[in-house]
């Protein structure tokens, strides 16, 4: 039986998987709350890179990935699928459990498959630095390696209870040489602000987006980065599920079910949209299911609303089409850094509510105990967030282990843990609690956006 499956540097995928073509229903566009209509692009040009734009509404469903950033994937693509073998013993299943695994990238996610590429294209249209936010580390660190790596600076606002939490974060991408600034800071006018009504605010993905946005905004040759969330984003990320098919492809495989997390959707969809594409384009023989998993204590897909809401705290991101919890949203003291945000990419909205996938929320002790179970049978010791997945997997092995199902699980584990041993601990020593977020907060939260705005009910685009 065979364990790990590596592909060789020239099967390397040459192109990305765009979705926007093959999306159930248009894709509502982003709003601007001044004019109430569609956002213009000159406005967004002055946040995003120009051709990264242009990637975003791209309706082609192929775009070809530059040999420059090809070479550089090539540090740790195509990544390595295994079999869970030492997981389907432990549990006796008949299910077959594949992973691909993204822990191998230098940063130790899946996000430098963006990070790269976002660089590349600001450094070829002639910027000099990148902000961005960053919440648990990850995404942070993924963008102050690819600046590295493109000789761009680049300025990380860390949520302020991460950036005490995580030091070695912190120093990872200072060894990069990117300046990391805790948020809120002193830096911004959404920083200050925030600080004068609340001078001790632990942050938010939220309030940090809105710091590096101003920051970059405000400052010539200075573009934003988001790691997250938009197409062009979870565009660059399906390099994944090319990878994944071509290699189960060799092994005779084809996933029954296809799991991720979700923070804000882009590796769960770098994932599954080249499954979806065989699903809906090709009418592949097997109906394969998605499974988006995420925390109890931000359940965006599962409790979420459907409406048009600010990306940020401050109000300064476009309104964009999505479940969510609320803008100001303020996380649960929870381990699962990368997976509390307010909101989700707004396809992944669009495929949920449209019933193409399917979304489930776990609690973090329950994720802890997947996770060690994972870590004891496997040997590689999960991220948190791929961790929601692994509690999925584990639950539906054991489900085919009593209906006698053979199932192929296809799932990712987008991230190592090696800089969570603080939450390991906590769960080791049984002080995790279980946490759940109120639904009461999410209707006052939504509440006050319709007050604010009124008109979004009256928005063609939402039915
Ligand atoms: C390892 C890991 N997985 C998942 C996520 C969630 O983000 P996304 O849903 O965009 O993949 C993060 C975000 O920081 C992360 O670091």
């Amino acid at each position: 039986m065979e364990r790990k499956l590596v592909l060789g540097d020239d099967e390397i995928p040459k192109e990305w998987y765009n979705i926007l073509p093959d999306l159930p229903k248009p894709l509502p566009p982003p709003i601007d709350p001044e004019t109430r209509s569609p956002v213009s692009p000159a406005k967004l040009e002055r946040v995003f890179a120009k051709e990264l734009l242009k990637q975003e509404m791209s309706m082609e469903r192929w775009i070809p990935i530059p040999e420059e950033v090809r070479e550089v994937y090539a540090l740790w693509r195509p990544t390595p699928l295994y079999r869970a073998i030492g997981l389907e013993r432990y549990l006796k299943t008949p299910a077959k459990i594949y992973y691909k695994f993204e822990g191998v990238s230098p940063p130790g996610s899946h996000k430098p498959n963006t990070a790269v590429a976002q660089a590349y294209y600001n450094m070829k249209e002639g910027q000099e630095r990148l902000t961005t936010e960053t919440g648990a580390g990850q995404w942070g660190s993924a963008l102050a390696f690819g600046c590295m790596l493109f000789n761009l600076k680049c300025t990380v606002y860390m949520v302020k209870v991460s950036y005490n939490q995580k030091p070695y974060r912190k120093t990872m991408m200072q060894t990069w040489g990117a300046e990391v600034i805790p948020s809120p800071s002193e830096r911004t006018n959404s920083g200050r602000n925030v600080l004068k009504n609340d001078p001790k605010n632990p942050g938010s993905l939220g309030i940090a987006i809105s710091e590096a946005v101003e920051d970059a905004v405000t400052h010539e040759g200075t573009k934003y980065s988001l790691g997250s969330v938009l197409n062009h984003v979870l565009m660059h990320q399906t390099v994944q599920g090319l990878e994944a098919k071509k290699q189960l492809e060799m092994l005779d495989e084809y996933p029954d079910v296809v799991a991720g997390c979700v923070g804000g959707g882009s590796s769960f969809s770098g994932l599954f949209w080249p499954f979806y594409y065989d699903k809906v384009m090709r009418k592949a023989e097997k109906d394969t299911e998605f499974i988006a998993t995420e925390p109890m204590a931000c359940p965006t897909l599962t409790k979420g609303i459907y409406t048009y809401d600010h990306g940020d705290t401050a109000r300064l991101t476009p309104l964009l089409a999505m479940y969510t919890v609320g803008s100001d949203f303020i996380p649960p003291p929870i381990h699962a850094g990368g997976l509390r945000y307010h909101g989700d990419a707004p396809t992944l909205c669009l495929l949920a509510k449209e019933g193409l996938i399917k979304a489930i929320a776990y609690d973090q002790v329950s994720i802890f105990e997947a996770a060690t179970t994972f870590a004891r049978t496997e040997g590689i010791i999960p991220a948190p967030e791929p961790s929601h997945t692994i509690r999925y997997v584990i639950d539906e092995a054991l489900k085919c282990k009593r209906t006698g199902e053979k199932k192929t699980i296809l799932f990712n584990l987008c991230g190592h843990g090696h800089f969570d041993m603080h939450a390991y601990d906590e769960f080791l020593a049984g002080k995790l609690l279980k946490w759940e977020y109120p639904e009461g907060a999410i209707k006052d939260s939504i509440e006050k956006l319709k007050r604010l705005y009124p008109w979004i009910e009256e928005l063609p685009y939402l039915r």
